[in-house]
């Protein structure tokens, strides 16, 4: 049972399923970050004499480690065909799949605690679902690395019930020596020392300054490149040495290079004849027992060391070489009789307790449908996903899931180590020599059509733009081979000037891919001069963000035998593009490719297809079948995401709080090529206003070039980030004049916005009224308030944000779609249509409409799979519009065959009527003038509000969610069950680009941040404590779109935190006006409550 990946012999299980066809198992990061490869593993404890159980993540389980044991995968739990098991039903029937790629990793975590404790507490759910497994991999959230490093010691009866409040700064001395701990710590010198007991010796070396904080923590924690650590055993030799009697166990995660030790229990020992109490919490990093005691008089001493900060952190001015170190040394001395230190104020307690993980709890509303509809129509029911129960019990098949067809091969793809530079050379020859194992090379020269465009490259041709970019690619009999190959293809590069990575470079350098996108109203130079009693300005940074669809791109290719025919078996959101691009690159005609989706494990703008045009030409080149499917690490490392984003905005407003002026200048960071970042710049520029009102205003946009991956669409097409700046105004001048500035300048009549499109706000100021009546906002406003003035250390903030969303795209020809329907003798139907099945549930959605329209129980019906051969010259399903333009296709399609219908099928049958037909919906009108600054720019809007609470920590920047209030308008819902989900989604997805997200890139441009376990999504854990979502009722809305606008709304727990913050900031006598940046990590939001700790490290580029 083993199997060859990449030059190694890798003997993971997970590898193994794909050899045995179990397809259920996702292989998804690779890294144990995910979940999604989760199965259980069974053993007999010979001690007990029972069968124990475990769920594991089989990626990373070896297989020598399963002798003797049973492994059950999602397949032998249950399946649609046989029998279904409980939890398969219930997360099917709760609406709890959407691309369903994890939901069988999360149907074996569940499955295996319950094999275990059949009766399972809420919390022990949590736990299985939220990473506290076994073997504490899957979905773990991203804060409990900070909660397990910060925990300060658990209160025992031996323990002093008193702290030491006196926060000086200490010397602390190593053998007797005073140790300073400094900026500038390269890795190369730790790894020389190699030797963790001397790390202290070096940090003396290199004058380092060492600083002794209040409370009790010691913070390690590294980021960046450590390319050796002494090894295990050698770690344990020495913390044995230095803990006599202690039972230490080390672990080391080989994706991190991060060691890690931790001891079991306290314990005494005898220094200088005192004896002091050592107790290690967890992940110490070595070299800390070896502190010089600390001179602290009194009997005995207990301190406790716990890691988070020690920080080697990479900075772009900064070269490899010569990374930051940043240790924070937080001792507490703690007296074990109490009596020689003060008694803690019970304001200060709040330093000692943990978030809990909590289990979520919420509440759903929507309208159902009117009594009079008849039972069998479905439309505007909450029915379960199409695919819901395949999708539990992994039989919903993806690209990837297709048998391996005869003769295939597979394809890597070799990509640029330079930002810029010049190709000087591409040596194959080592990879053409592997024995019997490369097959083919594929590089620009063998592109019979074009090669994209001339600023885009689909192969680099003679210089690369990115680390990342594509150079070419290897065909082989198998990955492994492949991927051997690609290591040993060597290119010589020539470093080309200049290499701009920043938005604020790109400015410097007047780096740009596009011109400057404006729309402006009023005179806003005027209004600031005159009409105006107070200015405020400021800055806002966005990060970007990493599409993380948990299935990577991938694609089958299978050319035909006659006339060039190809069948291309792909995950994209957009397959008539695909086609498209296939045939200019191959120069044959588009009528002989014929590109499938039959489901996509999320795309959100990310899933063009540029990787099966490369399987194409590989296809086309070798005449074999190519497979071509990234892994997390690739997948991230070449394709873009979301644009950075910097804004800079000055505003003007009365003392009232009414604004007057605006006038917001912002920059993307576009990457190396232009794709879609005009576009997002307009779409930022014409959505920045949000749900505001303000006679004189200015929008500037611009993206600019650097030499990243290129940035391209994502969720909300640049709406998260540009209205993130006009939020953080409103939220400035609200600082100034009170909480009711963003009523007071709201749009409530029906207006025009800053394009001159009309429209209707009504639905918007209920969203908002609901939202705040639903969430108690101004009462909980004063718990809060209440709440802060208890507690130093921790800070409870709210917010609310309203939301007017525009749906589509603004060119009257992306709304077009068409529906093929096909009824068949039997009485059963096949829909087709052209949206795409991105585990948005639109072909349920889609059935819905059809079944209403044809009289026919959607059981009688069914959807395929999308395909350009059935419909062709399809729009891209994204702009949250594919269910509105399809579903009105479908509609359409029904009114050609309704008369049929009503007949017996035979008889229409054999009076020759034609039992198919489509449907063709032109769609919406859509224009804008960009000369003219005006125009009709968008179909229609969403509006929507939402409320939320947090609690932060303000001496871990860490925080949970309290409670979120959604108010959605979309209430002519096709499905609200389903709708509701894509609001949750987006909603917790918008959450992670906010809070959690974040991108890390080498000075070299290298991205870092490649997988679960250095990018931070959002986890089951990450749910507000409460989550409440509305859709508001009685609204005469038509069919809307909702796939992106919740996005923003997750910006609310941004502002909350934002609050909580300023009122930290406001009780140490701090300036409440802070730069924004998000996301707000917990490194940011731990600067920003700003102290005399923060005040010690505030040179560490950490924190800048
Ligand atoms: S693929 Fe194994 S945890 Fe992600």
């Amino acid at each position: 049972m083993t199997k060859e990946k990449g030059w190694r012999l890798k003997l993971d299980l997970g590898l193994d399923l794909d050899n045995l066809r179990l397809t259920g198992t996702k292989y998804a990061c690779g890294r144990g970050g995910c979940g999604a490869c989760t199965v259980m593993v069974s053993k007999h404890d010979p001690v007990s004499r029972k069968i124990r159980h475990f769920s594991v993540t089989a990626c990373l389980v070896p297989i020598c480690s399963l002798y003797g044991a049973a492994v059950t995968t999602v397949e032998g739990v249950g399946s649609i065909k046989t029998r279904l098991h409980p939890v398969q039903e219930r997360i099917a029937k709760s609406h709890g799949t959407q691309c369903r790629f994890c939901t069988p990793g999360m149907v074996m975590s569940m499955y295996t605690l319950l094999r275990n404790l059949p009766q399972p507490s809420e919390e022990q759910l949590m736990g299985a679902l939220g990473g506290t497994s076994d073997m504490g991999k899957t979905l773990h959230p991203p804060e409990a690395r900070w909660e397990v490093c910060l925990r300060l010691p658990q209160p025992t009866s031996s323990q002093p019930k008193r702290i030491h409040t006196a926060a000086k700064q200490k010397k602390i001395t190593y053998k007797g020596t005073p140790i300073r701990l400094s900026a500038d710590f390269s890795t190369e010198t730790l790894q020389a020392r190699r030797e963790w007991n001397d790390i202290f010796k070096t940090l003396k070396d290199k004058n380092l300054q060492l600083r002794i904080l209040y409370p009790a923590k010691i913070s390690f924690r590294y980021e960046g490149e450590i390319k050796s650590f002494p090894d295990k055993q050698k770690l344990r030799d020495f913390v044995k040495k230095k803990k006599k009697k202690k039972k230490i166990s080390t672990t080391r995660n080989p994706q991190e290079d991060q060691v890690q030790t931790s001891q079991s229990s306290s314990t005494s020992c005898a220094k200088g004849g005192r004896a002091r109490n050592v107790q290690i919490k967890s992940e110490i990093l070595g070299g800390d027992v070896d502190l010089g005691y600390p001179g602290q008089p009194g009997p005995a001493v207990s301190w406790t060391l716990c890691p988070s900060h020690f920080h080697i952190n990479h900075s772009p001015a900064q070269s490899s070489t010569n990374r930051h170190l940043c240790l924070i040394l937080d001792l507490n001395y703690v007296s074990q009789d109490g009596r020689h230190f003060p008694e803690i104020s019970d304001r200060f307690l709040s330093a000692l307790e943990d978030f809990p993980a909590t289990v979520p709890q919420g509440v759903q509303r929507y309208q159902s449908v009117d009594s009079h509809q008849a039972l069998q129509d479905p439309v505007g029911r909450p029915i379960m996903h199409l695919s819901g129960l395949k999708h539990a019990t992994g039989e919903a098949i993806f690209c990837d899931d297709i048998p391996t067809v005869d003769k295939e091969l597979f394809m890597a793809l070799v990509t640029s180590t330079r930002a810029h530079a010049k190709i000087i050379s591409v040596d194959l020859s080592k990879a053409l020599e592997l024995p019997g194992v490369v097959v083919d090379v594929i590089t620009a020269e063998d592109i019979p059509g074009t090669n994209g465009a001339e600023d885009d490259r689909l192969l680099a041709v003679d210089k690369v733009l990115c680390v990342g970019q594509i150079v070419c690619a290897v065909v082989a009999e198998t990955e492994a081979q492949a991927k051997r190959a690609v290591e040993e293809t060597k290119i010589a590069y020539e470093d080309l000037e200049p290499v701009i990575f920043t938005i604020e470079d790109a400015i410097k350098h007047s780096s740009f891919l596009c011109p400057e996108k404006k729309l402006e109203q009023g005179n806003v130079e005027k209004a600031f001069e005159e009409e105006v009693d107070q200015i405020v300005e400021g800055e806002v940074h966005v990060g970007g963000q990493e599409h993380f669809y948990m299935e990577t791109q991938r694609v089958l290719v299978i050319p035909k035998t006659e006339d060039k025919e190809l069948d291309i078996y792909v995950s994209t959101q957009d397959p008539a593009h695909v086609q498209k691009t296939v045939s200019s690159t191959l120069d044959i005609p588009i009528n002989r490719i014929t590109c499938h989706v039959k489901r996509v494990g999320g795309g959100f703008g990310g899933k063009v297809g540029r990787p099966a045009v490369l399987g194409a030409i590989a296809a086309v080149g070798t005449g074999y079948p190519i497979r071509l499917v990234l892994d997390r690490e690739d997948d991230m490392l070449i394709t873009g995401g979301r644009h950075p984003l910097f804004g800079k905005y000055k505003v003007g407003f009365m003392n009232s709080g009414r604004i007057r002026a605006l006038d917001i200048e912002c920059f993307i960071n576009g990457g190396c090529t232009l794709d879609d970042s005009e576009l997002v710049t307009e779409f930022l520029i014409l959505k920045m206003e949000n749900a505001y009102k303000i006679h004189n205003l200015r929008f500037r946009g611009r993206a600019c070039m650097t030499n990243l991956p290129s940035n391209t669409a994502f969720r909300g097409f640049g709406f998260p980030q540009g209205t993130l700046v006009t939020e953080s105004c409103i939220t400035a001048v609200a600082a100034k004049c009170g909480p009711s500035v963003r009523e007071k300048n709201m749009y409530k009549t029906v207006d025009k916005t800053i394009y001159k499109q009309a429209f209707n706000p009504e639905p918007l100021i209920r969203c908002w009224n609901e939202c705040l009546d639903k969430s108690s906002f101004h009462s909980r406003r004063m718990q809060v308030a209440e709440f802060n003035k208890k507690n130093y250390w921790r800070k409870r903030g709210l917010a609310v944000v309203p939301m007017k969303f525009s749906v589509g795209f603004a060119a009257t020809s992306f709304h077009q779609a068409a529906a093929l329907v096909h009824i068949y003798t039997d009485g059963s139907v096949l829909v087709t249509h052209g949206g795409n099945e991105l585990g948005q549930g639109i072909h349920t959605k889609m059935l819905q409409v059809a079944s209403r329209e044809l009289k026919v129980p959607t059981s009688h019906m069914h959807i395929c799979e999308t395909s350009t051969a059935t419909v062709p010259n399809t729009i891209a399903t994204a702009a949250s519009i594919g269910s509105d333009v399809n579903g009105r296709a479908v509609m359409l399609a029904r009114s050609l065959l309704k008369r049929t219908w009503e007949d017996w099928i035979e008889a229409a049958f054999e009076q020759r009527i034609s039992l198919s037909a489509t449907g063709y919906f032109r769609g919406y009108e859509a224009f804008m003038d960009w000369e003219k600054r005006e125009g009709d720019p968008f179909p229609y809007y969403v509006y929507g509000a939402a409320s939320s609470e947090v609690e932060v920590d303000c001496l871990t920047g860490a925080h949970k969610k309290i409670r979120t209030d959604i108010v959605m308008d979309a209430c002519c819902s096709l499905n609200p069950a389903i709708d509701i989900g894509q609001i949750e989604g987006s909603f917790t997805q918008g959450m992670g680009l906010y809070t959690t997200e974040e991108l890390k890139y080498s000075p070299e441009g290298v991205l870092y941040s490649r997988g679960p376990d250095d990018y931070k999504i959002p986890t089951i854990t990450d749910i507000p404590e409460e989550f409440n979502v509305s859709l508001l009722p009685s609204s005469q809305t038509p069919l809307t779109g909702l796939g992106e606008s919740g996005m923003f709304l997750g910006s609310s727990v941004f502002f909350a935190i934002a609050d909580a913050v300023a009122t930290a900031r406001r009780e140490r006598d701090i300036a409440e006006d802070f730069t924004v940046r998000s996301p707000a990590t917990p490194e940011r939001v731990r600067t920003a409550c700003a102290d005399r700790f923060t005040e010690m490290v505030r040179d560490s580029c950490l924190f800048s």
